[in-house]
């Protein structure tokens, strides 16, 4: 049933956009702002895509956006599904499932996230190296269906090394560009590698747990994209994934965590965040 709901969904947004859309991207919360750029753009909402779930969480449109960045067509995800809303991870993979089988075979992967690393600070992003998965379960879990894949999927490359290397390069450029600019002079590392862990939610952790995760390898903590790229690699589609980093996670600020600054950080990076996309989008062909 899972294949048949996707095919729908793939069909559906075909029917709506005749773009040959190969490159999707979804995005966080508080970074919504890069569907506005797309040009000659269709807004389907959720409830209108077959299969597709609504987005509950603030900050999330809840839409999909198909249009084109520069010469290129893309898809965007304003808004995704998470696991700690109460939907089952069939639901959380639905969209990526729907655009492998649209043709799509570039995915970025956007989100908010809390830094383990004080070199790592709010406002800065984290380029995703690789991932631990803490969600407590695996989305692949239960019968396979090998039209996606392999039962026993391959994971020692999840996020593609050439678009590690395209998304530094442009951040390169773009911190180069806006320092002979004089606009900005922190931001000459923006871009910083690091292991994303991905976890339920929707609580935010204990300061003990964030002690734990440190000790595990994690440098920045969400509740997200784990899922999503998971069911992008079962497919063979190629992943980037991008961290916002909204917050230095529990306990190592001696402040609290709350999702409005998890907004707010969101849309202090938004230009940054926006022109690295817009360089990155272009180089992936
Ligand atoms: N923890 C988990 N998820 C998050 C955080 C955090 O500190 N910040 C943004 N998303």
């Amino acid at each position: 049933m899972t294949y048949e709901k996707a095919a729908e969904a793939a069909e559906f947004i075909k029917s709506k956009y005749s773009g040959e859309v190969r490159t999707a991207i979804v995005l966080g919360s508080g970074l919504g702002a890069f569907a506005d750029e797309l040009t000659d753009a269709i807004k389907i909402p959720y409830e209108q895509i077959p299969g597709f779930a609504r987005s509950t969480v603030e900050g999330h449109a809840g839409q999909l956006v198909l249009g084109k960045i520069g010469d290129v067509a893309v898809a965007v995800q304003q808004g995704r599904f998470h696991y700690y809303e109460g939907y089952d991870m069939e639901q959380v993979m639905l969209p990526v499932r729907a655009f492998g089988l649209l043709g799509v075979t570039n995915l970025i992967l956007t989100n908010a996230a809390g830094s383990l690393n004080s070199d790592m600070q709010p406002g800065s992003l984290m380029l995703i190296s690789d991932h631990l998965n803490c969600m407590g379960t695996n989305p692949l879990r239960g019968p396979n269906d090998s039209r996606f894949g392999a039962r026993f999927p391959d994971m020692t490359t999840v996020y593609d090394r050439e678009f590690q290397e395209f998304a530094e390069t442009a951040a390169h450029d773009i911190a180069h560009e806006r320092f002979e600019k004089g606009l900005d002079e922190t931001m000459v590392d923006f871009l910083n590698r690091g292991i994303y862990c991905g976890l339920s939610g929707p609580t935010y952790e204990t300061p003990a747990e964030i002690r734990m995760y440190r000790q595990l390898g994690a440098d920045a903590v969400g509740m997200s994209t784990v899922p999503e790229a998971i069911a992008a690699r079962h497919m063979g589609l190629r992943v980037l994934g991008i961290s916002c980093i909204t917050n230095l996670a529990a306990g190592m600020s001696g402040e609290t965590i709350n999702h409005e600054e998890v907004m707010d950080t969101g849309a202090r990076v938004a230009e940054v965040f926006k022109e690295l996309l817009r360089r990155i989008v272009a180089e992936m062909i």
